[in-house]
Parts: C-alpha cells; sequence; structure tokens
C-alpha cells in the first residue's frame, strides 16, 4: 500500500460533502464533473432496464449488446473495424489500465506517462512494482509531448506507453504527427500504448487523433475510454477497453476476480448512450464552436458546477469547462 498514490479530487470532493452537510455553500472546483445532467434517454433506458430485469449478474465482460454497442461505436468514430470480442466492460475506465497493467506489467517494466497527467497512471504503476518514466508536458509547446524527449525515454525495460488526448489536466491534445510519431515509436521498440480517450468527444474544431485507427496498431493498443464524460454518467460507472483479443481475455479473468461485472441496467442505458439520435446533445460538443457549447451553455441542471478555464485556448473540454478544474 505504500506505493500507492491517490486522486487528491476524490478527498478534496469529500471534505466539500461534509462541509455542505454542515450547511456550508460550496463551489466545486475539485472533482472531473461534466456540468450538465445525464440525458433523460439515457435516465430513462436506465430505469426500464432496472424495471426489466438487468439487476443482476452479466457475463463478466459485459453483455454482448452493450459490446456489440460500443464496438459499433468505435467502429464509426475511430474509423477501425472492432469486434465485440475485443471489448471488455469494466465498472470505470481506470479498471482498464489496472488491469492491463496487471496483466502485461512485471516489476522493474518501465511506464512512459504524462506529467502533468492524470493520478491514477502513476499511482497504478507505482503500485503494481513498474517504474514510471515521465514525459514532461510544457505550456509553452501547447503541452504537447517534446517528441525527442519522448524517444530518448525508451529503454530496453520499457514496456508501456501510457497517452491521453485529449489531456487531463492540461486540455492539450495529440496532433496527428504526436500520434504518429508514437505508433512509430511503439513499432520500433515493442510497446504497447494504452491510449487514454476519456475526453475524446469534448473537442472543440480539432478532430480527434487515436493511435487505434493506425496501420498496424489495433495489436499494440489498449484504448481507455468510458460514458462517465461524453454522457455525464460518472456516478453510473462504465468505462471500456478496446483490447486484442487474447489481451481482452485477460482482461475478463480480471473482472471475474475483481468486480465479477459492471451493472446490468448501466450497460443497457449504455446502448441507448452510444446509439441513440437523442444523445446527440451530450456528444454534440464537437461540432459546435467552443463558446456555444458547454463553457458559455451548461445543457443541463447542474450548471452551477461549471468550473473555470484554467487552460489558454484549450481544444478541450477535459478541464476548461465541461468538467471541475483540475488538481485530481
Ligand atoms: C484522464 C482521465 N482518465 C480516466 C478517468 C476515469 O474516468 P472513469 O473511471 O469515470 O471512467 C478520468 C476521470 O477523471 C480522467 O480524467
Amino acid at each position: 500500500m505504500s506505493r500507492l498514490g491517490t486522486e487528491s479530487a476524490f478527498e478534496v470532493l469529500a471534505k466539500a460533502r461534509r462541509l455542505e452537510a454542515q450547511g456550508k455553500q460550496v463551489v466545486h472546483l475539485e472533482i472531473g464533473e461534466p456540468d450538465f445532467a445525464t440525458p433523460d434517454n439515457i435516465v430513462e433506458a436506465g430505469i426500464s432496464a432496472m424495471q426489466n430485469g438487468y439487476t443482476h449478474y452479466t457475463p463478466a465482460s459485459g453483455i454482448l449488446e452493450a459490446r456489440q454497442a460500443v464496438a459499433a461505436f468505435v467502429t464509426r468514430t475511430l474509423n477501425t473495424e472492432v469486434d465485440a470480442s475485443e471489448v471488455v466492460l469494466v465498472p470505470g475506465s481506470k479498471n482498464v489500465l489496472l488491469f492491463t497493467l496487471l496483466a502485461c506489467i512485471e516489476p522493474g517494466d518501465e511506464v512512459i506517462l504524462p506529467d502533468p497527467g492524470y493520478p491514477a497512471y502513476a499511482s497504478q504503476v507505482n503500485f503494481i512494482g513498474g517504474v514510471p518514466k515521465v514525459v514532461t508536458l510544457r505550456e509553452e509547446t501547447g503541452f504537447r509531448m517534446d517528441l525527442d524527449e519522448l524517444a530518448s525515454l525508451v529503454t530496453p525495460k520499457t514496456r508501456m506507453l501510457i497517452i491521453n488526448t485529449p489531456q487531463n489536466p492540461t486540455g492539450g491534445v495529440l496532433t496527428e504527427e504526436d500520434v504518429r510519431f508514437v505508433c512509430e515509436l511503439a513499432h520500433k521498440h515493442d510497446l504497447l500504448v494504452v491510449s487514454d480517450e476519456i475526453y475524446s468527444q469534448l473537442v472543440y474544431g480539432f478532430h480527434h487523433v487515436s493511435p487505434l485507427s493506425h496501420p498496424g496498431m489495433r495489436e499494440r493498443t489498449v484504448l481507455m475510454d468510458g460514458l462517465s464524460k461524453s454522457y455525464a454518467m460518472t456516478g453510473w460507472r462504465l468505462g471500456y477497453a478496446v483490447a486484442p483479443r487474447a489481451l481482452a481475455a485477460k482482461l475478463d479473468q480480471l473482472m471475474i476476480n475483481s468486480s465479477s461485472c459492471a451493472a446490468g441496467f448501466t450497460q443497457m442505458a449504455a446502448i441507448e448512450a452510444l446509439s441513440a439520435p437523442e444523445s446527440a446533445h451530450a456528444t454534440s460538443c464537437s461540432p459546435r464552436p467552443a463558446s456555444r457549447c458547454c463553457r458559455e451553455q451548461p445543457l443541463g441542471r447542474r450548471a452551477g458546477d461549471t468550473s473555470a478555464s484554467r487552460t489558454r485556448n484549450p481544444r478541450t473540454s477535459s478541464r476548461a469547462g465541461c468538467s471541475g478544474s483540475g488538481i485530481s
């Protein structure tokens, strides 16, 4: 446990809730919450699923129809053919990283990750005995990785590269050139890439780029994504991995040994979220002008939760409006 870190946003949230329970007013700038409510059609799908008996165990990797919905969604959005057998549903996308590390990393293996970055990365890598190697993101370069610096971090012990685009906490995004470089590096040194794309639908005037779409990368990429941010479903707890089949089987085994499965009604609600045209207003952030979307026009009843931007000219809302500001 001494190697396990934390996510301070959750600690601050707990303190804030305690203050609220004492009648104090708190402005929430801590946790990465979208500033709109889960859309009604998704809530109704969840209620209907509960009423129709989806309140029991499901297969560990998820209900087939839900995995198919994810596969169809990723096929559509990332323009690469994904099959349901490559999809594993988990209760929150953090589990994708934890399970992948458990499945692929031996003590002493090095894992390259961004700094600043989502705190769970370094915490989980340290916890399982891996060695985090940080690639520094600098404001002067729009929080892009210095590609030479990235390449210089690779050693014979490097096994994995974690990328996050759009990025928490900087709001930076990886360009086509960056992603191509990452893919080439991964091929050259036989690295696995974990690509955290949890904010991929919350971009403005920018086409999201994923290594999963790159030729030859399917066999060495784990997509880490979920419903939390784009559909304001943080409390429903649903993340997903798209992984090579052999690795997906290991993630399934880790699910069996940990949570057993994600909640059945949440999975059914996810089918609605990912497939229904009514969800469009939750996912239509990208084509809208930035100022018209989450930042100036909070969409739901949680408008009071909107936080201030910390990023100049953000291309994403990862920490710049749709979600809380970033100390998580
Ligand atoms: C970059 C990043 N990845 C992953 C997560 C985890 O999201 P969840 O576990 O709700 O899917 C978060 C949440 O704040 C995040 O900011």
